[in-house]
């Protein structure tokens, strides 16, 4: 019999998101009557149609590929130079990352989990508690941790609590750890990091050689001029950082699926030997080896999302969400709840009512209010007490949610 992957087994449940899902079907099926009125705000999937530009872009590149002359078979697997140009010009301006330091993909989810082929083992791995499972649970499956526990926590795994005394940004560790992820702004709190707390983690990680794996895919949701969009704003990050965005959230393409990694020419891992590596040219090995690059259609719309057209469109899709996660805070805040995050990202945080657990809260809106909010202790142990609001949705649906939150709670 073939051998599985035994590390498999130590992974807790099913993924959060299948699993709501699965809840979902259950009372759907149980409630049909309730499932016309059913609003999801649970997972983090937009709901307006893709930007007219990209629509355009995509439409022109199909016709190109229906053409002789224009048709292309294999792109570059880096991804083709006009959409890491674009990438670099308006993302990256002023700061160490250019074109050639992009590599563009199906989206961060995938390049978050596959980040993982190019380190070794016996790296100490620090994760923020509450975190995107992702990061979790590829670290489990490729063998970085021991066992879980009753709540989720693995075995080898340092857990950077964030919590409301810490504005959901970890304390730096005490400890020395190899690998950092932080995700700001932040899913699932919605918090945001100020430039001196990032400047805090670059230093750490410097003084440590440590690498900080910086998922920046809700970028585009921050309002304050003051909250860094990226890590490379941080002198010194061009020696320990790489960076993930996605043009999931802001352009609407959590269907379509594109996204990037910055990985700076400076950036350096060490090999059992002790020699010294870059990392770029490890990531670059992997792409060539097990990727053969994003659609053209897809690349073509991604870069459209940089037209002066593009621009303003998704600034006009930002500013929908923002609204709708302005309309959440205001709600909860108004039946008493304690709210977070929701100011510079798309995802409202907020603690349960007294006595309920995350679940019981899920389970509470999904049979009192037929809404789908996701419970905070899927995110991680921290995450006890929260529920995620998720402000993807129509704002028909937000004011009815903010309805039945006042009338439920
Ligand atoms: C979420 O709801 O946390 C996100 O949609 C998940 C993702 O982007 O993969």
């Amino acid at each position: 019999m073939a051998r599985i992957n035994d590390h498999f087994l130590k992974l807790k449940a099913g993924y959060l998101f299948p699993e709501i899902g699965r809840r979902v079907s259950a009372f759907t099926e149980s409630h049909p009557e309730k499932a016309a009125n059913l609003i999801r705000c649970g997972i983090g999937d937009v709901t307006e149609p893709l930007p007219e530009a990209v629509r355009e872009a995509m439409h022109k590149a199909v016709d190109e590929l229906g053409e002789r002359e224009t048709f292309r078979g294999y792109g570059p697997e880096q991804g083709y130079e006009f959409l890491r140009e674009a990438v670099a010009k308006n993302a990256y301006q002023g700061t160490c990352i250019t074109a050639n330091d992009i590599f563009i993909s199906d989206g961060s989810k995938c390049d978050t989990g596959n980040v993982l082929d190019i380190f070794g083992p016996g790296n100490k791995i620090a994760i923020t508690d509450p975190v995107y499972p992702v990061y979790v649970d590829t670290n489990v499956m490729i063998g970085n941790t021991g066992e879980g526990d009753e709540n989720g926590r693995y075995e080898g795994l340092v857990y950077l609590p964030c919590n409301a005394e810490n504005n959901f940004v970890p304390a730096i560790p005490e400890e020395k750890v190899d690998l950092i992820y932080l995700c700001y702004p932040n899913n699932p709190t919605g918090a945001s990091a100020t430039r001196q707390q990032l400047e805090a983690w670059v230093e750490y990680a410097n003084k440590h050689s440590a690498i900080i794996l910086y998922d920046a895919a809700y970028e585009a949701f921050i309002q304050d001029p003051d909250v860094p969009r990226s890590i490379y704003e941080i002198p010194g990050a061009e020696t320990c950082a790489m960076e993930f965005r996605s043009f999931s959230k802001n352009g609407g393409f959590t269907g379509v699926r594109c996204g990037y990694i910055a990985i700076p020419e400076t950036l350096v891992g060490t090999s059992a030997s002790g020699d010294t590596v870059l990392i770029k040219q490890l990531w670059s090995r992997r792409t060539s080896t097990k990727f053969n690059g994003a659609s053209y259609p897809v690349q073509r719309g991604a870069e459209a999302i940089f037209s002066d057209a593009g621009k303003a469109q998704v600034a006009a899709l930002v500013e929908h969400y923002m609204g709708n996660a302005k309309l959440l805070r205001e709600a909860c805040t108004e039946i008493g709840l304690q709210v977070y995050g929701g100011e510079n990202a798309p995802y409202v945080w907020v603690a349960c009512p007294e006595g309920l657990t995350s679940w019981d809260m899920f389970d509470k809106m999904l049979h009192e209010a037929s809404v789908v909010i996701t419970p905070g202790s899927g995110f991680g142990a921290a995450g006890e007490g929260y529920f995620r609001i998720s402000a993807f949705n129509s704002r028909a649906n937000v004011k009815e949610v903010c309805a039945r939150l006042k009338a439920h709670l």
